[in-house]
């Protein structure tokens, strides 16, 4: 079976440059043992040469929250595909529901985004998710869909390899209120399903389905038991030392 893969979403934290490195610095120290998950860590872009250069010979990788499709040019504002890479990533995450909410983001943009970062050897996690009104209109399948349709529009899958999914139900996301496992597996198998009438079933059965939203220690047992749950990514519960170490060991016992 392949690595459980534990992701922690900083988002805009912590407050300052120094107490993100004594974050850094607790977890380089707490998760040394455990080499039987993948982790990674996606700090905001201004600590990310830190970040990285703290983690450089762990088993802790370093990923980017967002990124911008164009190499360079007068985009103000903006971190690039090479950028990142240049600065020590080996994830970056697209699409997160909190830059669709907030920032417009489209299900075109990601896509471009996802092309970016795979041209430039950066492994995408790319989140979809359906709200809570749209799960209360039974709607939420549909939606994944169209995420998942439209985020792989057009592309290949040998391209693909590195990607990596994460369903974030966005009603679930700092909300304390997470999808019960049930859920969560079924959007999952549902996911793979999707990926399976597009690419071949062993890319399917092997692309990584992360679950986000309230992962905490106490629940991450559970989730990360389901057959179809090959992760997480984990947003409040990340900025804590213990409670992320916490979840990397429920992930070890997955395994
Ligand atoms: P949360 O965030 O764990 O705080 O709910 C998850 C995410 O947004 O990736």
């Amino acid at each position: 079976m392949p690595k459980k893969f534990i992701a922690g979403n900083w988002k805009l934290n912590p407050p300052d440059l120094s107490a993100t490195l004594e974050l850094t610095r607790h977890l380089k120290a707490r998760l040394a043992p455990f080499s039987e998950t993948r982790i990674a860590v996606c700090p905001p872009f201004i600590a990310i040469p830190a970040v990285a250069e703290l983690l450089k010979e762990t088993r802790i990788y370093v990923g980017g929250q967002n990124l911008y499709w164009e190499e360079a040019g007068a985009y103000t504002g903006e971190i690039s595909a090479p950028m990142l890479k240049s600065a020590g990533c080996t994830y970056v995450i697209v699409g997160h529901s909190e830059r669709r909410q907030y920032f417009g983001e489209t299900n075109e943009n990601v896509r471009r985004k996802i092309q970016a970062a795979l041209k430039h050897g950066l492994k995408p996690i790319v989140c979809i998710g359906e709200t809570l009104e749209e799960r209360e209109a039974g709607v939420q399948q549909d939606v994944v869909r169209e995420q998942v349709e439209e985020a792989l529009r057009e592309m290949e899958e040998a391209p693909l390899g590195d990607l990596v999914l994460a369903y974030e139900p966005v009603w679930a996301i700092g909300t304390g209120r997470n999808a019960t496992p049930e859920q969560a597996q079924e959007m999952h198998r549902f996911i793979r399903e999707l990926l399976t009438e597009r690419f071949s079933h062993e890319f399917a059965q092997t692309t990584q389905i992360l679950y986000g939203g309230s992962v905490k220690p106490g629940n991450a047992g559970d989730l990360l038991g389901q057959t179809d749950i090959d992760g997480a990514l984990v947003g409040g519960a990340s900025l804590d030392a213990d409670a992320f170490t916490a979840i990397v060991q429920s992930a070890e016992q997955s395994a």
